[in-house]
């Protein structure tokens, strides 16, 4: 039953799905959460924590979904029904492409939103409207008419509803042309102009007063501001809800979890090193998380910002760096444009999956398909905007102790990060790395077994991946209790 090349096409070379799954990992994930997240965690040793779940969860989990989709060569849903069919395993591993297909869903709700929060700082930042900042000589004045702005975007439903919808349309516009044309021109040009543009913004910050501080803050390990963040009266309890949010975030950062790499892979030609292209993957999103880490905390603790401000973050910190800047309002519309470009090659990569299974069907068309998850996701985003303001106050599982402040967003962000990515992840883990046959895995690697790079990845997919995100949520079970 497998086949040669996939009904939706296949990518022109190597480099084109290297570039495509990049396109999809660098995204709004390492430039807008990643640093707030950091923060929230602490600093340096949740940055830790995270690279560590980054090399032994997210490279061998994300080697297992490309060579899962490269064999099936369909979406997700009918990856996963071909590939047990084709190898005599139980019905059970379809739930993968079911449960990632949903949870897509549910990501590229919010996702959309805050695309669109993106796309409004373009035009923010692109008419001028920081550009008097560097006038003014106090900087917490400096500070409130910067967030202000932000404040003000998030009590606009209306502002904040088109801004999505505008972002949803452009995300559809690709899909519908089926993914292979449209992103390779894209994410050609704007990978390398995303480096360049952060590299200068590191000069920025650079030159910041407290650029030592801010590297501190991201590199110096405190696991006490990780794991035990309730303290009372200096005695602290293990609370290990840190250490689930770096595993949540090396899901969402690197796509992996729900499919979305895996129906990349599904358009990859027969000869390509698997290894080679998620390594490659890896490392790019890696580094502009770093990067983005390095730009924004000198500039946060220059200012006098509080840096533990959630989802506001890279939007009440760097506008004040364009203010400073020569050029800076050129400069600025020219980075959102960028991170806006980023979201969309991610935001393609989460609507591929449900789009490419309803093709399959054979009951709709690309346009068709696209309308109905399309709508589908743009509805469900209206909860997240309803977060920012009229719902804000709507904290539903209030009574829990870890759920207190958690609004609809926060829930709907916990649920797909924390829970059905990493769920995902160690079922993509354990059916690969135990239930595949060896023989499979070495063809679809195009590797010899004992070569040593197959023996460190089965050997982590198949006992430290599982039993790694197995603990994580054991202990944050701990905490639900
Ligand atoms: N990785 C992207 C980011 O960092 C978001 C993303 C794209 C994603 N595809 C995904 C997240 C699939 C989870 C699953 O912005």
């Amino acid at each position: 039953m497998t086949r040669e090349t996939s009904v939706h096409g296949e990518w022109s070379s190597r480099w084109v799905f290297i570039l495509a799954a990049a396109g999809s990992a660098v995204g709004l994930g390492n430039i807008w959460k990643f640093p707030y997240i950091t923060a929230e965690y602490g600093g340096g040793a949740f940055v830790f924590i995270y690279l560590i779940c980054v090399l032994m969860i997210g490279l061998p989990i994300m080697m297992a979904e490309i060579l899962v989709g490269k064999r099936g060569k369909h979406s997700p849903i009918n990856t996963l029904k071909i590939v047990t069919a084709e190898t005599k395993q139980s019905k059970f591993w379809q739930i993968i492409g079911w449960m990632g297909t949903f949870c897509g869903f549910l990501i590229l709700s919010y996702y959309s939103v805050i695309g669109g929060w993106t796309m409004a700082y373009v035009v923010k930042v692109g008419s001028g409207m920081f550009s008097h900042i560097d006038m003014l000589h106090d900087k917490a004045m400096i500070v409130s008419q910067v967030s202000g702005v932000f404040n003000q975007l998030m009590a606009n439903p209306q502002e904040l509803i088109l801004w999505h919808t505008i972002f949803m349309m452009l995300t559809m516009t690709v899909i519908v042309g089926g993914v292979q044309g449209g992103l390779e021109k894209a994410i050609l040009y704007m990978m390398p102009s995303l480096f360049i543009v952060l590299f200068i913004l590191v000069g920025y910050a650079m030159s910041t007063e407290k650029f030592a501080e801010g590297i501190a803050f991201m590199f110096k390990i405190n696991f006490s501001a990780l794991l035990f963040s309730d303290c009372v009266d200096g005695y602290c309890k293990f609370n290990g809800q840190g250490i689930l949010a770096a595993m949540g975030q090396t899901f969402f950062s690197l796509s992996i979890g729900m499919g979305a790499i895996m129906a990349y892979g599904a358009y990859l030609p027969k000869h390509v090193s698997i290894t080679q292209a998620a390594t490659i993957v890896v490392l790019s999103d890696t580094l502009v998380a770093i990067l983005a880490g390095i730009i924004i905390f000198p500039i946060a603790f220059s200012n006098g910002l509080e840096v533990n401000q959630g989802p506001s973050l890279v939007f009440n910190t760097l506008p004040i760096a364009f203010g400073h800047m020569p050029y800076g309002t050129l400069f600025g519309a020219l980075f959102f444009i960028l991170l806006v470009l980023a979201a969309w090659t991610s935001s393609i990569s989460i609507l591929e999956p449900p789009v490419a299974w309803m093709v399959e069907t054979g009951r709709f068309t690309r346009f068709s398909a696209t309308l109905v998850c399309g709508i589908l996701s743009w509805a469900l985003g209206l909860l997240t905007i309803f977060s920012f303001n009229i719902l804000s106050d709507f904290k539903p599982l209030s009574q829990f102790a870890m759920f207190k402040e958690a609004t609809l967003f926060d829930l709907i962000d916990f649920l797909t990060s924390n829970i059905l990515l990493p769920l995902g992840g160690i079922l993509i883990a354990v059916f690969v790395a135990w239930f595949l046959p060896k023989a499979l895995l070495l063809e679809e690697l195009q590797m010899k077994a004992n070569h040593w790079v197959y023996r460190a990845w089965y050997f982590t997919l198949r006992y430290i991946t599982p039993v790694g995100v197995g603990l994580i949520f054991l202990k944050s079970i701990g905490i639900l209790a």
